[in-house]
């Protein structure tokens, strides 16, 4: 669907779950009080969120936490979504703790492509990073293989910190090792990351044209996010950069988010969002259920304000809202 802007609203990213197994710095460095079970949606609501925002035009999801596969039957949920008539995709963001355990289950159900996340390849940094020993960078990217070999699109993510920096290059070659798309992410201030120092995203494009020279913007469409990517003579994989701070993508912003309580937030920076659970538990029929959706959608702002800090009203975490 258009919403008030013009821009046209096909994706969806979807929280199932705001716990998580690690405690990143940037994200939920300390335990945090989870929401109650009967607060989160139930699957079955959730799928039917999916079936109203696909009579909207919104045929593209995104499962995220907290961690999703902490969430019991994660991979039972992507395979009912993907049996919605129309559904065009359904991908997964994953910090990989439980992903080996349940790649197999998640492929049958038809998963369409994967992030895995690791921002550096030094496991005490790691460790250190993820507050935890969950998972270890070679771990990660023992991952990253067992998913290409299963033929599933695989991307991963690293969020750029002062002390990841000096690894940029050594992240980036794992795209010439494996067709795995790495993708720098600029730290956002919302939740935890707004008291961390932010890296910019150009520093990391130096390094790596000075380790390939011929490296170059590509516009080929790698996914649905705001990445912006680049290729190389000898990389299997892009380099993403998604800099939503450096660069504002918001003019071409295709999205919306529903959080695990079921609130439907259209923009990461904002407070603001319609109560899609209320209206689910309060007996709405589909008919009233897709026009509120249509409602929440249409309102969605112009634009973030990560600039003015004043401006950010969102106070939730990033693993409450799913990144
Ligand atoms: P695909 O490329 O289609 O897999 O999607 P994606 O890049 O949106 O997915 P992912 O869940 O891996 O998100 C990567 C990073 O992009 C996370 O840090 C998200 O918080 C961030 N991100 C995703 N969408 C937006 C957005 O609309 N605005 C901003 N500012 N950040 C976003
Ligand atoms: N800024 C940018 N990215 C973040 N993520 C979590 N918190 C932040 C933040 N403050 C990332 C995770 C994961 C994705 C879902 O969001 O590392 O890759
Ligand atoms: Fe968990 Fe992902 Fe947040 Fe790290 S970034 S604490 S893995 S939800």
């Amino acid at each position: 669907m258009i919403d008030q802007f013009g821009r046209s609203i096909r994706y969806m990213r979807i929280s199932v779950t705001d716990r998580c197994n690690l405690r990143c710095q940037y994200c939920m460095p300390t335990d945090v009080a989870a929401v109650c079970h009967e607060e989160v949606l139930r699957y079955e609501e959730i799928e039917r969120i999916c079936a109203a925002a696909v009579r909207l035009g919104i045929v593209r999801f995104k499962i995220t936490g907290g961690e999703p596969l902490v969430r019991k039957g994660c991979a039972g949920l992507i395979g009912h979504i993907k049996a919605i008539p129309g559904v065009e995709q359904v991908t997964l963001t994953t910090n990989g703790v439980l992903l080996g355990a349940q790649l197999d289950a998640l492929c049958e159900a038809g998963l369409d492509a994967v992030n895995i996340s690791l921002d550096t390849l030094d496991d005490e940094l790691c460790a250190r990073i993820t507050g935890s020993r969950a998972i270890t960078p070679a771990q990660i990217l023992a991952l990253l293989e067992a998913c290409c070999a299963k033929g599933l699109r695989t991307k991963l993510n690293a969020v750029l910190l002062e002390e990841t920096l000096p690894e940029a290059v050594s992240l980036a070659e794992i795209s010439q090792r494996l067709p795995v798309d790495v993708r720098f992410i600029e730290l956002m201030p919302v939740g935890f990351g707004s008291s961390m120092k932010r890296v910019a995203p150009d520093l990391v494009l130096e390094r790596l044209q000075a380790r390939w020279p011929d490296l170059h913007p590509t516009d080929e469409i790698r996914g649905n996010g705001p990445a912006h990517y680049f290729a190389a003579e000898g990389l299997q994989g892009r380099i993403g950069f998604i800099d939503a701070v450096s660069h504002k993508f918001c003019a071409s912003c295709n999205r919306v988010r529903l959080t695990s309580t079921g609130l439907l937030k259209p923009c990461l920076c904002f407070d603001s969002g319609t109560d899609l659970r209320a209206l689910l538990r309060g007996g709405c029929t589909d008919e009233q259920l897709t026009e509120a959706l249509r409602a929440a959608v249409y309102v969605k702002p112009r634009a973030h304000r990560f600039d003015e800090q004043a401006e950010i009203t969102e106070r939730r975490l990033m693993s409450q809202i799913g990144g």
